[in-house]
């Protein structure tokens, strides 16, 4: 369980929603572990899975507007990310969705997601908002 932390927050009111709704997915999903409930867990996950891209989708649409220099390599870790996380992959070869993966996932997507916000996404937010103060 992790805690929205204001220092987290970049300005960017859209972007700062989808990562607390992300944060927020995140939690189900670790309230979701064990106890039988891996066929909740599973339908958080691809909910998750569907919502990371369309956070990619409008951080991308971002990039474009105001002309990132760095668009393609936040997009590539946006990609990498997005293939590393087989989700559907394990569910089907497997067909189930074992407290071990989802441990493993967790801790992946955890790691990952607080990482890529406070680096790649800050850089990004920076660049938006010396760009608007520039107008
Ligand atoms: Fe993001
Ligand atoms: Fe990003």
């Amino acid at each position: 369980m992790i805690a929205w932390d204001p220092a987290l927050a970049l300005g960017l009111q859209e972007v700062d929603a989808q990562h607390q709704n992300i944060i927020r997915l995140i939690n189900e999903l670790d309230a979701n572990r064990g106890g039988g409930k891996t066929q909740l867990a599973a339908e958080t996950l691809r909910f998750l899975h569907d919502y990371l891209n369309s956070h990619f989708v409008l951080e991308t649409k971002l990039m474009r507007d105001v002309g990132y220099p760095d668009i393609e390599r936040h997009r590539e870790n946006h990609e990498l990310f997005a293939n590393h996380v087989i989700f559907f992959e394990i569910e089907k070869e497997f067909g189930v969705v074992t407290d071990q993966m989802l441990d493993d996932i967790l801790a992946f997507l955890l790691e990952w997601f607080l990482h890529h916000i406070t680096t790649e996404d800050r850089e990004l937010a920076n660049f938006v908002r010396t760009r608007a103060a520039a107008k």
